[in-house]
């Protein structure tokens, strides 16, 4: 990576803000030890919202935060991604629930379930929230466009997640899980 796009990576990281002051980046793959998600620590978990600003992600990338403790993903898809992760038969799926508890229990884990719908109502399918957990054992998925699947690949075993979060190949049983989330005006993702 040059500088340049160093910097740039930079800035977009922190594009961000949280509601309960407290917030931190997280990048690139880690092993996020099940200790830290089992005992957050009290500030974590007084911040039970937390605003973030994706007026500065670009199509094609992801921007990382740490919400409740945990990385949360917010992916700007771009199409050929959109079209792919929808082109999927539910057949195909090793976890069939969506996961999403901003939508009706039970739902399938259509892409269309998965992704995030716009102020509007309309789900185009363009942005994608998951908590940053992988399902097996808790370690942070590798992303853009990581593993066979084109989305997500956990290092730690070697579970493959398609590019909307759903677990193709490897131990991990369930797709990503997505948290509580919504868009309170064009350019702000509500978590929480
Ligand atoms: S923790 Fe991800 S594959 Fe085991």
């Amino acid at each position: 990576m040059s500088h340049a796009e160093d910097q740039s990576s930079t800035r977009r990281d922190f594009l961000y803000y949280a509601t309960g002051g407290v917030g931190a980046v997280v990048t690139g793959a880690a092993v996020w030890p099940l200790v830290n998600q089992m005992n957050p620590s009290a500030d974590v978990q007084a911040a039970s919202t937390m605003r973030v600003d994706v007026s500065g992600v670009q199509e094609g990338t992801q921007l990382t935060v740490l919400f409740l403790g945990k990385p949360v993903f917010i992916r700007r898809r771009t199409q050929d991604e959109i079209t792919e992760a929808r082109a999927v038969a539910l057949d195909d799926l090793v976890d069939s629930d969506s996961r999403n508890p901003n939508i009706s229990g039970g739902a399938d884990a259509s892409d269309e379930n998965r992704s995030l719908a716009l102020p509007d109502g309309t789900n185009t399918g363009e942005w994608l929230v998951m908590i940053g957990v992988c399902t097996h054992l808790g370690c942070v998925p590798i992303g853009d466009g990581a593993g066979e699947f084109n989305g997500w690949f956990c290092p730690c075993h070697g579970s493959h997640y398609d590019n909307a979060g759903r677990i193709r190949k490897g131990p991990a049983p369930e797709n990503l899980h997505i948290p509580n989330a919504s868009f309170v005006d064009d350019t702000t993702i509500l978590l929480g």
